[in-house]
């Protein structure tokens, strides 16, 4: 296979590729280093961003995997992509019951203000909020502890709390389910044009939504109509859009290896070829950049690893590029670039 760079492509189009890491993948493996180092020009904090990591028990920090993170980004000409701040997945167990207290939204302030300075000359975008959305409750919002403790605001104190921590910085809120079509889906869009909607009228800093794209073959093609219609709904609203976190998992894993690999690739390229169309989309995330490293590939119920048994990032579990990697380089070249850099500030 022709060498790839994704990096350069994105570039090309005055766009960002980047991938989720943990900090451990690139001190130990260095072959993973080098391909994160080549094709890469962002990397996401996979764990060591989340509240139950940086704060384990009230008070005591831990930023040490990710100032490791950062002085690796820095060392080597890279940019953070901040998530996440709030996400009702990643609450420390020390704060789940006090959090439901008037001086609840102190502690949330504390650790957003231990934390977002710190990196702030390295992250230019933040996840503040990930996943508020749940398209079964009527306004849309999940029923996360959050919601539970503050009502619907613990949105906009967030996205206040950050604009003061963080001037420079783009405030995103970050959630998946909005590809495919299906009642849920299409709730899932509207409900997240509502709160977009409410949170402007109300003048809460919000610059952008990243899209996480967390494909999956089972439910067929994605919905390239409702999804580019959706991009552009986002993009009149003077949004930034941010692929944050695409992935593909698969169908069928029994079939031979370069069907797999082309079904892979089919699948992000569809994706891809609407995201790309659009000029609001800054950058695309893959969540992880090889198989040897996926999520997809954890059991959620046992921690137990299936190294490589999914196939749904670019690289192979030996680091190879697969053909997701050259559908990749081929929608950024086919696509709508982006304003140049300079005008990325809007
Ligand atoms: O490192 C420990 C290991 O020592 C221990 O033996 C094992 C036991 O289960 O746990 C390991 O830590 C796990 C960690 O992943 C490392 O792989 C945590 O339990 C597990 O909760 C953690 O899961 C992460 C999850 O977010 C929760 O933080 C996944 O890696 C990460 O890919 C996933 O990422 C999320 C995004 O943040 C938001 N969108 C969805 C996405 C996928 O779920």
């Amino acid at each position: 296979m022709p060498e790839v760079d994704l990096r350069s492509a994105a570039r090309a189009s005055n766009r960002f590729f980047g991938a989720a890491v943990q900090i451990e993948q690139l001190r130990n493996d260095s072959l993973f280093r080098r391909t994160v180092i080549n094709q890469c020009d962002s990397l996401t904090p996979e764990l060591a961003l989340k509240w139950e990591v940086i704060e384990p028990a009230q008070g005591a920090f831990n930023f040490a995997p990710m100032d490791e993170l950062a002085d690796f980004a820095r060392d080597n000409g890279k940019r953070l992509y901040g998530h996440t701040l709030l996400w009702y997945r990643s609450i420390p167990a020390w704060a789940r019951t006090p959090i439901n207290t008037p001086r609840g939204w102190d502690m949330i302030h504390r650790g957003f203000a231990e934390t977002m300075p710190r990196y702030n000359d390295i992250v230019d975008y933040w996840d503040v909020v990930n996943e508020p959305l749940d398209s079964t409750q009527d306004d849309g919002l999940r029923r996360s502890p959050f919601y539970e403790a503050f009502g619907p605001d613990y949105i906009r104190h967030a996205l206040n709390s950050a604009r003061h921590l963080a001037p420079q910085g783009k405030l995103l809120i970050n959630d998946y389910g909005v590809e495919y079509s299906g009642p849920d889906e299409h709730a899932r869009r509207k409900a997240l044009l509502a709160l977009i909607d409410k949170l402007r009228q109300q003048r809460v800093p919000l610059d952008g939504v990243g899209i996480q794209s967390h494909l999956d073959l089972h439910r067929g093609p994605i919905d390239q109509q409702s999804l580019a219609t959706f991009l552009k709904e986002l993009a009149d609203r003077g949004l930034l859009i941010l692929i944050t976190e695409l992935d593909v998992r698969e169908v069928d894993i029994t079939m031979p290896l370069a069907l797999r690999d082309q079904k892979v690739a089919e699948g992000a390229r569809a994706f891809l070829d609407v995201a790309l169309a659009q000029p609001a989309v800054r950058g695309v995330t893959t969540w992880g950049l090889s198989d040897r490293y996926s999520w997809i590939n954890v059991d959620a119920d046992t921690g137990r690893v299936h190294t490589g048994r999914n196939r749904g990032l670019p690289f192979d579990v030996d680091m190879k590029p697969k053909p997701f990697c050259y559908s990749a380089v081929e929608a950024f070249r086919n696509g709508s670039p982006a304003p140049p850099r300079s005008n990325h500030k809007s």
